[in-house]
């Protein structure tokens, strides 16, 4: 077992996620570029450490991002749907001059990333470009399902950002909406069923209870208006 694979989530029946190995836990909140597409993450705060922590599931719990037993009250049913197939098993391919981008549709949570500056796809056929090709990185780094991975053409290497193992909570305001978990850093998620999810270095965790791809995010918290009460929301 590697150092990062003992840093683990653990999904509860019905229930929130279950966090051990001291894993920090930050706030992170979505900073636009002049036109308004989400451009960057800020980090807005660190939660105190703890060895282990419950994070709410459902969207219900009055003490978000933790668990306040609020599942139970509200009967939440959290069936786990999303297919552990390995990412690049269905994830379509998209070749540039010097970038390669992997795309897994399936994983999207619709946080806008990839629409800035022309669009990933379109940065990536021109990444022999300098400009075009860090866009095309920065782009794919700050994607934080995963859905999107581009690769150094020349080595076949992924470019991935140097994460800790750490989970944010993230901020969406230019939707005017609270977005998922960002679990970063290889952190293993097991389902409630014992078996485990690809670990990978980026994932989006659902906690407004609606996805249809749980546990992952599928972006309807946007539709769903989710807010945790963070106050740049109120705005
Ligand atoms: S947090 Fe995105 S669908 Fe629930």
């Amino acid at each position: 077992m590697t150092e990062n694979n003992k840093k683990h989530i653990k999904i509860i029946k019905n229930g929130p996620y279950l966090v051990s190995s001291k894993i920090p836990l930050l706030k992170l909140k979505i900073k636009t570029d002049e036109i308004g597409y989400p451009y960057e993450w800020i980090e807005e705060k660190k939660y105190p450490d703890q060895e282990e922590y419950a994070l709410c599931r459902c969207g219900h719990s009055q003490n978000k991002p933790y668990c306040d037993g609020s599942h139970e009250k509200v009967g939440f049913e959290g069936s786990e749907t999303a297919s552990k197939e390995l990412y690049l098993d269905s994830a379509a391919k998209v070749e540039g001059p010097d970038l390669l981008l992997t795309d897994n549709y399936g994983l999207c949570d619709h946080v806008g990333f990839c629409n800035r500056a022309g669009g990933i796809t379109e940065n990536v056929m021109h990444s022999d470009n300098p400009e075009a090709k860090s866009r095309a990185i920065q782009i794919a780094s700050n994607c934080n399902s995963g859905r999107f991975v581009v690769y150094n053409k020349e080595t076949g290497n992924p470019i991935e950002p140097d994460f800790e193992p750490s989970i944010a909570v993230t901020e969406e305001p230019d939707k005017g909406v609270s977005g998922p978990l960002w679990v970063r850093g290889g952190i293993q998620i097991e389902s409630s069923d014992g078996t485990v999810y690809e670990s990978r270095n980026r994932a989006t965790l659902c906690r407004c209870g609606k996805s249809l791809n749980k546990p992952y995010c599928d972006g309807t918290h946007i539709m769903a208006g989710f807010n945790d009460g963070d106050e740049s929301l109120k705005r």
